[in-house]
């Protein structure tokens, strides 16, 4: 995140609108009602080290001009909550979401004993929003697996005496296995206190029952609050965010009891440092400490930036590290033929969740990481999220280790891997063309988000076209329907249809094992429809069973997906020309670099027939895209593969485009002026309000600055809007846009004072 920040900061025209640093949270998928706070929930950034507080420290002082009292509080890891009091009553308790609106779950915090439905005392405010975590200690996290783990043996007992109940005719054996497994499923261990809260609180009880609704009652039991700030409250009676948590103490809220107010720098290590070594010792889990800046006054004069407040940090622990063993190391092949080699390690959990896989990068790293196969490893999460080998336990060796060797054959396809210039570290598979993992990768690139986004042509579906496939009802072993991406555009309903694939992990390009030990397949272009056989049909339940005759003859119909598949493929072919220009997977052209391209030259033909320097000079574009390009129009394949598609329909060019430069080198109507388009604009789709900018001859830039010259805004415009008001950037509504792409800006009717 920070180095995304940095780089935003140096090239504010790469930030996207969806980029993570906009916004406080991921939306879940969820049915839950949603809310929009009274004010805007924000994250909190992070420090990782001592110094880097001590810095933020020093910073956050020299802001103030004075010096300042800091409050310090652990950070929970829970979910947050927010509580909307107005006039002392709880009207409703919402979840986080993406910060500006949360899911409500007020039902769900009603049954907590800390949060009240009246505030005690008096004199409330007309509304204030309590904002606070919500978590499941770890003693009752221990508990609540336990009754897991009770819930899943009576529920294994139940089904063996249904089992016993029901005899009926041709009635099969019990299957102990299958019944384990369900159980397992219906009640499974919770892998974190973390996630068990986020459950916990989100779940509906009024559709569960029997032993579902037992489960669920102990889950919500189980959860606690701590609360820890205040939003929409303008004027608080207090002073102090310390004075605050005595306020919100007062009329019934549960405030944590590890709050501190300190001085100086030297009492902030002391604190950081006595709760990384005690994080045992508090009855939550936690992953770092909590620095805020207690004097109220000062929280509205640093202010905040678009995701966090300044003045308050959260420094992180080191993440935790574990040891296990390394089995193997294994190599896997990716949509550019790149071999990455990866661990194989024994199941380990850790950081929340259970680990086994890890990339090692390169040979390289595996000799400079000093890992051998069979070594005892440290693993941890890097940022507590992606899992990282950090090398060996030596002294845990007993020689039967061994070092891994890069093969030096692809593992896909058998053929040479070699660096693809002199220098490079990374090897690739030299067979690009037909290897099955590059082929499988780039068709799945093309139905990606940022390419064709394509939804219905996904992980499985990419496999099931492009792996040697078996038809699903005769076990006939087919070749894989797509060799390369040619054909991808003449696939036909008939052919689709029967195909049935083993389904490959993306991430290791290992096939995925069931808990039977066989391969998972998986037919995602049929439908099965079971029937009873001819002359059943009309029987009724109780003949049927009598008879033993069970619902076996099979129709197949194509899928959903498969006739969705085939209709997405159509649409695709006249879909903007920088999205076909991505998913023709040129090397570093991606939608930035596409979008450039296809703006300035209007088509592929245009793009083919420019030299290096006409290319290299398009604004976004640079020598090193020239070059790939270049190179990618020299491979006759690449051209084999435009040409199929454009035989299908694919149009690779815009319509009505002026041709080469034309917008730029005539000027444009907006050249030399930089838009921003945020929001809902009448008549445009976002890529559409972006091209229209484009191909006007002006920069379509993602964030508002100084330099910005207009900003389009329709409804869901946020932050982009409320800075160009506070930059005084002149603001337009869908219709002013479409004059000012069409006509420029002589046109627009003058700007109200
Ligand atoms: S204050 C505007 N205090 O951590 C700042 N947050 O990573 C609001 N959290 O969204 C947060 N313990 O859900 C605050 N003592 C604490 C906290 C805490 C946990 C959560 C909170 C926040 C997230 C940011």
């Amino acid at each position: 995140m920070r180095r995304l920040e940095d780089l935003e900061r140096a090239h504010p025209e790469l930030q996207n609108r969806d980029s993570p640093t906009l916004s406080v949270g991921a939306p879940g998928e969820t049915e839950l009602d949603t809310i929009e706070h009274a004010e805007r929930m924000l994250s909190l950034d992070n420090v990782f080290s001592l110094d880097e507080l001590r810095e933020w420290c020093a910073k956050t002082r020299a802001a103030a001009g004075r010096d300042v009292a800091w409050l310090t509080e652990l950070k929970i890891d829970g979910l947050a909550l927010n509580l909307r009091y107005e006039n002392g009553s709880l009207t409703s308790a919402a979840t986080r979401g993406d910060g500006r609106i949360g899911e409500l779950v007020t039902q769900n915090a009603l049954r907590l004993a800390d949060v009240p439905e009246r505030l005690a005392g008096y004199g409330h405010p007309a509304l204030v929003e309590v904002r606070g975590e919500v978590f499941i200690p770890v003693a009752a996290f221990e508990e609540l697996n336990a009754l897991q783990a009770e819930l899943r043996e009576r529920a294994y007992a139940e089904s063996r005496e249904k089992w016993e109940h029901v005899r009926s005719a041709g009635k099969k054996a019990f299957d102990e296995e299958a019944r384990r497994r369900s159980a397992e499923r219906r009640f499974p261990a919770f892998a974190n206190p973390r996630n068990a809260a986020s459950g916990g609180l989100r779940q509906d009880l009024d559709k569960k029952e029997g032993l579902e609704l037992e489960a669920g009652e102990a889950r919500l039991g189980s959860l606690r609050l701590y609360v820890h700030g205040i939003g929409a409250w303008p004027d608080p009676p207090v002073a102090a965010q310390s004075e605050v948590y005595e306020l919100l103490a007062g009329w019934g809220l549960p405030t944590s009891p590890h709050t501190r107010v300190l001085a100086t720098d030297a009492e902030l290590a002391d604190f950081v440092h006595h709760y990384g070594e005690n994080r045992a010792s508090v009855e939550h889990e936690l992953d770092g400490i909590v620095v805020k800046v207690d004097e109220l006054a000062l929280h509205a004069e640093l202010a905040e930036t678009s995701r966090a407040p300044r003045w308050a940090i959260a420094y992180k622990y080191p993440p935790e590290e574990v040891q296990t063993r390394l089995i193997d190391i294994r190599v896997g092949v990716g949509r550019t033929g790149r071999a990455t080699p990866y661990a194989v390690m024994e199941p380990k959990l850790v950081a929340g969740s259970e680990v086994s896989r890890a990339t090692l990068h390169n040979q390289e790293v595996v000799v400079h990481k000093g890992v051998l196969i069979g070594d005892l490893v440290v693993l941890r999460k890097a940022g507590d999220v992606i899992p990282e080998v950090l090398g060996p336990v030596a002294e845990a060796r007993d020689g039967s280790e061994r070092a891994f060797v890069m093969p030096t054959e692809c593992p896909e396809c058998g053929h040479e891997l070699r660096p693809m210039k002199e220098g490079d570290i990374d090897l690739r598979c030299s067979n690009p063309r037909t290897c099955p993992a590059q082929v499988r990768g780039r068709v799945e690139h093309i139905g990606s988000r940022g390419a064709l986004d394509i939804e219905a042509l996904g992980e499985v579906a990419a496999a099931a076209l492009t792996r040697p496939a078996r038809n699903a009802q005769t076990g006939e072993e087919l070749a894989p329907l797509l060799p390369t991406e040619e054909g991808l555009f003449d696939l036909e309903l008939e052919r689709i249809v029967p195909l049935e694939v083993v389904v490959t992990d993306p991430e290791t390009g290992e096939d995925r094992v069931g808990d039977d030990g066989e391969p998972v397949r998986r037919a995602p272009f049929q439908r099965i429809e079971k029937v009873y056989p001819p002359g059943w049909e009309d029987a009724t339940p109780a003949e049927r069973r009598r008879a033993g005759v069970r619902k076996d003859h099979l129709i197949v119909h194509p899928s959903a997906q498969a006739v969705k598949l085939l209709e997405e493929l159509e649409r695709a072919k006249t879909k903007e020309l920088w999205r076909l220009l991505v998913s023709l997977n040129i090397r570093h052209v991606g939608p930035v670099a596409a979008r450039a391209l296809a703006a300035y030259f209007g088509s592929l033909d245009a793009i083919r027939a420019a030299g290096r320097d006409e290319l290299a000079a398009v604004e976004g574009v640079g020598p090193i895209i020239a070059d790939a390009l270049l190179d990618w129009f020299e491979a006759d394949w690449h051209r084999v593969i435009v040409d199929r598609w454009v035989a299908a329909g694919v149009r690779f060019s815009i319509p009505d485009h002026p041709g080469p430069g034309a917008a730029s080198a005539a000027g444009g109507v907006l050249a030399g002026l930089t838009v921003v388009a945020t929001g809902a604009l009448e008549g445009y789709t976002r890529d559409g309000a972006q091209e229209a900018i484009v191909q006007a001859g002006g920069k379509a830039a993602s964030s508002v600055s100084k330099k910005t010259d207009f900003v389009a805004a329709g409804p869901g415009a946020g932050s982009k809007l409320a800075k160009a008001e506070s930059l005084g950037v002149r603001v337009l509504d869908a219709e002013q846009f479409r004059i000012l792409v069409t006509e420029g800006p002589g046109a627009l009717p003058p700007a109200e004072a």
